[in-house]
Parts: structure tokens; C-alpha cells; sequence
């Protein structure tokens, strides 16, 4: 495989939701620095993005606007897309799936796997609307969970207590159409053959974990998968929107979304090849086998990219001659929270990347993005730390460097790169290390971990500050000119570096600082493995200086945060209604067989597979307990770590998505959504009794 030649994909966001910071931090920010980093290593790179614009969430949106499906995705493609620019991500290509390119691909793929006999045609009972006289998907079927009683769950997944649902198990089912209750009727659907890939898809990744080593949450997350063994899986919907089944018969069906999404990055290909001229181009990038194709996802996509799309790309490679690449690595990175909370537009918790860009420029949310991402576990934004990274280390450590340094010339030496002179230790040391960084740096934003890569980056950028600290130019001035020209010709060298290093991160303050620096070219066309390398000759004559990252006030965070408290955006329909009638009275006798206790939360992890469930460990005195509580949507596991609650000491042990709960935490919610545990308002042992 030649590495000079690189497909990265990252996963193409659903148009119907606006983008939040959360999907920045998942896939999209680590995408972009990857690629800007390899294009500065001199690589052929393409970046190809779009939006996904099928499946039941967008036709659910456009039936309660009352508009087509087609208007919702052309509002939030056009809104993405725009927001995605504005934050400086740098697709070579960024289409949508509703295009008939899209539908041609997709149905290529569909004909072949049909025609080839691949795909297994399964008769099946499925809920009917007779006055509407269709098939519901199970989306387009509510009713009352079986597990738990929630009286709105979905026919896929009951929102209250997470369980994965098949809609036929709901009791009372009833239509979100026409509101009335479904008849059961038989239909047929396509599956495609999944279980027989297994064998094949466990070598695959086993193979390619041995040539760079895939993240640990991603291989868990697989394994789970060829645990349970993998079964066979729909690929056809009871949709009017969509890319139509290409199979007789089937005319009134529609291709599952993810069946067509993931073959969205082989059109977005396509389109940017046909887009310059050269339609066959895309074949080099997928089918010339000389291609490190590399997917970036967040880790709700794991299935997709690893398992089904894999599968199917085999499947095509079987029967022809040309065979696609599948991908060498599918860094996903875990979930980013807001505050302590999951982002949620229903309860309007979290920010638009718009919003925030009307705001804050790019760059400083890129620096603390990249210095907070959810590379191993789940992370968090706070405005708090936004500011802090912002003023402490974007601004105090590399802008500052960059703002003395260019002052110091322009007072000192008429604003030009005063002559090298001879180097003295210090001088060495520091052009060393400059010399070294693209070298350690470049080799952790190889393997994915750029949290530490800019880390590393910045560390030039301190040493930088030191150097000019304990070179003091300001007494050598008088006391040794030449002595002081070194130190300013060493500093502007190091600013030329850091320029280049810095690019992936902030690529605007570092376009600025090649302009401030007066250099030739653009800051994008530098070589990352000669950013080390003195280049700008003694006489230069330097830019016009200026402030590189301005500071963040305290007011302007403190009116963020004062917006918290209220929903950036109408909040959905409320979950429980404002007021629930009162429950029968009780004695003191029976509210005394209740046992309350004071507990300490000492471990908080999310319960695989559910949306709602987290698993604590507490402990209630000297004794310790697992319980699984329904608010993962509410709180990110680290953030309770060490907080108390109150706990049903002696409610019956019961299972909840395969886990023993021995008790359960006590939670206010209401009719905003907003759910909070209970806590002792001061500080009280854990065991301690509530009464
Ligand atoms: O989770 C999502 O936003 C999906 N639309 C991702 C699709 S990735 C790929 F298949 F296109
Ligand atoms: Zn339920």
C-alpha cells in the first residue's frame, strides 16, 4: 500500500439537526487535522465529507413542518455545510445523498448484490396503516413499552427506559400517521447476509489492528458485535423517500439509509472527480489498491463502519475485478458533553457551531477542542476551560511569543530579521528543539492522538517564551547588539516554525502569522518535516505586527454561562405533563417500609448498547452496590464520580438491559425534561438515613 496516497472520509452528518460542538469533537475536527497535517507532509490527500440525507428522522421532521423532505434537507445541507467552512474544516468535497449520482451508486450496488444473489428476500409481519394504506416503518409506530410502561415509546427504542424495541412488541401500537391502531400484515424485505462476512470481517481487523494499532473502544466495540454473532440485516425501508429499491416489485420500498449512507463517500468521490474534469479520477483514490483509506466516525458509527460497510465492500470485491479499498484505521473518538450533560436539542442543552461562531472566532475553539477531544473516554466542554485554554495557552504562550518577538524587531531592528551572528548553547538548544518537534509531534498525529501532538507543539511555543526570557534581548540591546540580533533572528525562526506546526490547529492564526512574518507562499504550501529547519535569511524584512489570539473577558463567559439556565431553543414537547395528578395518600407507616440512605458515587460508566443507562458503583457505608440508573442523557459518567445521592436501600434487586440495579437513585424531573438527582444539601456520611 503506497501511505503517500490517502481517502480520508468522515462521517456525513444527518441534514436534519444543526451541527453542535459535540459532532466537532467526535469525527470532523479530528478529520480535519489529520488531513491538514499529511497535506503538509507533502501527501495526496482527499477529503471527502457530505450530508446524509435519507431515513425516517427526516421524514418525521418534514411531516411535522408540513414541507417535503427535500426542503428539510436543503435547509440544514446549506446550514452545515456553511458551518462546517466557517469553522475551517477543509473537504475536498462536500455533496449530499439525495443527488441522482448518489441513487446510481447506491442502486449499482443494490442490482449487483441482487442480481448476484447475495441479498435474502424474508417474509416477515409488519405493522399496516389501512387508512393510510401503508407500511409503517417502526419509527412510525408508538405505543406502550413492554418493558418498562412508558405509554410514548418508539417502534424501535423506548426513549424512557432505552430498551431496543420491535415495534410489533409495543402494546396499544398506534399509528404516527394517521393516529390509528396498525393491523399486522405480512411483507417481505431484502436482508443483507451478514453473518456470513463474520469469519472474514474478524481477519480483516485483526489484520489491520496488527499494522496500526486501532483504538481500544473501537475493537471492543467489534468484538462485542462477533459476540453476539452477526445476524442477518434489513436493507429495505417502507419509505417514500429515499433511493427506490432498483429490484421488480419493490417500487414502493425504499434502500435502508445506512445501506445508501455509507456508499455517500464513494459519490462524494465521484462528484469531485466528474466536478474537475476527470471523471475517472475517483477509480485511484477507491479501486487502485495504492490507497491508506482512513474513516473518522463517532462512536455511535462503530457498527457501520467496521462491521456493515467492510461486509458490503467485500461483498462488491468478490465478484470484480477492480476491489475497493477498506479502511486501514476508523479512529472514532467517544462522546462530548456540554456542561456535564449529553447535548440535546429537545432540552436545549448544548450550542450550535453557528451560534458559537457568531461569536468566537474559529481558531480558539479548534485549540480547545483539540486539547479536550474524547479521544479515550467521554469529555467535556465548559466555558470556563474554553476561556482558560484560550487566555492561558493559546494567547499567553503562543501569541505572546509571537507579539514580543515581532515587537521586539520592529522597535529594535527596524522590523527586519536582524543577522544570525554566532550561536551560543542556549541558542542550540533552542533551535533544536524546533528542529526536533515536527519529528515528535508528526509522529503522534500519525497515530491519531493529537491531543498530545499539539501538546507537544506547544511545548516549542513555552520553550520559545523561556528562551526569550533568559536571552533578556532587552538588556543585551545595549549591552551585547549582536548577542540580542541572535536571540531575535533564533525567535523569528522559531515563530516560522511554529507557524507551520500550528497550521492543523489553528490554520487562520497561523495564515495571519505568515503574513505578520512577510514570508512567500502560504502557510498551507510548507513542508511539516523542514518546519524545523532555519530558513528566513538574516535582512528579511518582517510584516506589519499585531495582536495573533485576542483574550477572552471575563463578562463575555460569565453572560454564557448566565444563558445556561435557559434553553437555547424551545424546548420539545414536555416529557411529563406540568402538573401529574396527585397519587392516594399514604400512612407515615407505609412511607416509614421505605429505606433511604445517603450514597457516594464512586464509578460511573455507560451501560453498552443503551442511550439512557449509566452504571454506578456506590457505596452506602462500609457496603458497596451496583446501580443502574436511567440518566445517561443528563449526566456524563466522569462528572458524578464522587458526588452523593440518595438511594431505595431495600427496593428488590431487578435487571435493567442485562444488569443487576440493587436499589435505585432518587431524581427530580419536570416538565421541561430537565431531570436532576437528589442530594443532601450538606455534607452527610455515606450510609447516613433519610427520613
Ligand atoms: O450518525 C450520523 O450522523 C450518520 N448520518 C452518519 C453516517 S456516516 C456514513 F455512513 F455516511
Ligand atoms: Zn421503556
Amino acid at each position: 500500500m503506497n501511505h503517500d496516497r490517502i481517502l480520508v472520509t468522515a462521517a456525513l452528518p444527518y441534514a436534519n439537526n444543526p451541527l453542535h460542538l459535540g459532532h466537532l469533537a467526535g469525527a470532523y475536527l479530528p478529520a480535519d487535522l489529520y488531513v491538514r497535517f499529511q497535506r503538509l507532509k507533502g501527501r495526496d490527500v482527499l477529503f471527502i465529507c457530505g450530508s446524509d440525507e435519507h431515513g425516517v428522522a427526516i421524514t418525521i421532521t418534514a411531516d411535522k413542518e408540513h414541507v417535503s423532505p427535500q426542503a428539510v434537507v436543503d435547509r440544514y445541507h446549506a446550514m452545515n455545510r456553511r458551518a462546517f467552512e466557517r469553522f475551517g474544516m477543509s473537504f475536498d468535497n462536500y455533496s449530499r445523498t439525495s443527488i441522482p449520482l448518489h441513487h446510481q451508486t447506491t442502486q449499482e450496488f443494490f442490482a449487483d448484490f441482487h442480481a448476484r444473489g447475495i441479498l435474502r428476500e424474508k417474509k416477515e409481519q409488519q405493522f399496516y396503516d389501512p387508512v393510510a394504506k401503508k407500511f409503517l416503518p417502526d419509527r412510525y409506530v408508538e405505543g406502550t413499552c413492554p418493558v418498562c410502561g412508558s405509554p410514548d415509546a418508539r417502534g424501535d427504542q423506548c426513549e424512557k427506559c432505552g430498551s431496543y424495541l420491535n415495534p410489533l412488541e409495543l402494546k396499544e401500537p398506534r399509528s404516527k400517521i394517521s393516529g390509528g391502531t396498525p393491523e399486522v400484515r405480512e411483507t417481505t424485505h431484502w436482508y443483507f447476509p451478514l453473518g456470513d462476512f463474520q469469519t472474514r470481517l474478524e481477519e480483516y481487523i485483526k489484520d489491520r489492528n496488527t499494522r496500526e494499532e486501532w483504538k481500544e473502544n473501537v475493537l471492543n466495540y467489534c468484538r462485542g458485535w462477533f459476540k453476539d454473532g452477526l445476524k442477518d440485516r434489513a436493507v429495505t425501508r417502507d419509505l417514500d423517500w429515499g433511493v427506490r429499491v432498483p429490484v421488480a416489485g419493490y417500487e414502493q420500498k425504499v434502500v435502508y439509509v445506512w445501506f445508501d449512507a455509507v456508499l455517500g463517500y464513494i459519490t462524494s468521490t465521484r462528484e469531485w472527480a466528474a466536478g474537475k474534469g476527470t471523471p475517472e479520477d475517483w477509480k485511484k483514490y477507491w479501486l487502485s489498491g495504492q490507497t491508506k483509506y482512513v474513516a473518522f466516525i463517532g462512536k455511535d458509527n462503530v457498527v457501520f463502519h467496521c462491521i456493515v460497510f467492510p461486509a458490503m465492500l467485500m461483498a462488491w470485491n468478490d465478484a470484480h475485478g477492480e476491489k475497493y479499498v477498506l479502511p486501514a484505521n476508523v479512529p472514532a473518538n467517544e462522546f462530548f458533553n456540554y456542561e456535564g450533560q449529553k447535548f440535546s436539542k429537545s432540552r436545549g442543552w448544548g450550542i450550535n457551531v453557528d451560534d458559537f461562531l457568531d461569536r468566537f472566532p474559529a481558531d480558539p475553539l479548534r485549540y480547545y477542542l483539540t486539547m479536550t477531544l474524547p479521544e479515550y473516554r467521554d469529555s467535556d466542554f465548559t466555558w470556563k476551560e474554553f476561556q482558560a485554554k484560550n487566555n492561558n495557552e493559546l494567547a499567553d504562550i503562543f501569541g505572546n511569543f509571537i507579539n514580543r518577538t515581532l515587537a521586539f524587531a520592529v522597535r529594535t531592528f527596524q522590523g527586519t530579521v536582524p543577522p544570525r551572528g554566532t550561536l551560543d548553547a542556549r541558542d542550540t538548544e533552542m533551535l533544536e528543539l524546533a528542529a526536533r518537534t515536527p519529528a515528535t509531534a508528526g509522529a503522534l498525529m500519525e497515530g491519531y492522538h493529537f491531543r498530545d501532538g499539539l501538546a507537544e507543539v506547544m511545548n516549542l511555543a513555552r520553550a520559545a517564551n523561556k528562551y526569550f526570557n533568559d536571552s533578556e534581548p532587552w538588556k543585551t540591546a545595549k549591552s551585547d547588539p549582536a548577542r540580542c540580533a541572535t536571540t531575535i533572528n533564533v525567535c523569528t525562526q522559531v515563530a516560522r516554525t511554529l507557524a507551520v506546526v500550528m497550521c492543523p490547529f489553528t490554520p487562520a492564526t497561523s495564515e495571519r502569522l505568515w503574513g505578520m512574518l512577510q514570508l512567500t507562499g502560504t502557510v498551507t504550501s510548507q513542508n511539516w518535516d523542514t518546519a524545523g529547519t532555519p530558513m528566513i535569511p538574516d535582512g528579511h524584512v518582517l510584516g506589519t505586527p499585531g495582536i495573533l489570539v485576542t483574550k477572552i473577558e471575563d463578562e463575555v463567559i460569565a453572560a454564557e454561562l448566565g444563558k445556561l439556565d435557559q434553553p437555547a431553543e424551545p424546548a420539545a414537547a414536555p416529557a411529563v405533563p406540568a402538573q401529574e395528578p396527585p397519587k392516594p395518600t399514604i400512612t407515615f407507616d407505609d412511607f416509614k417500609k421505605v429505606d433511604l440512605r445517603v450514597a457516594t458515587i464512586v464509578a460511573a460508566e455507560r451501560v453498552t448498547k443503551s442511550e439512557k443507562l449509566l452504571k454506578l458503583q456506590v457505596e452506602i457505608g462500609p457496603e458497596r452496590r451496583q446501580i443502574v440508573a436511567g440518566i445517561a442523557q443528563h449526566y456524563a459518567p466522569e462528572a458524578l464520580v464522587g458526588k452523593s445521592i440518595i438511594v431505595v436501600y431495600n427496593l428488590a434487586p431487578a435487571k435493567l438491559m442485562g444488569q443487576e440495579s440493587q436499589g435505585m437513585l432518587l431524581a427530580a424531573s419536570d416538565a421541561s425534561g430537565k431531570l436532576a438527582f437528589v442530594t443532601p444539601s450538606g455534607d452527610i456520611a455515606s450510609g447516613g438515613i433519610v427520613k
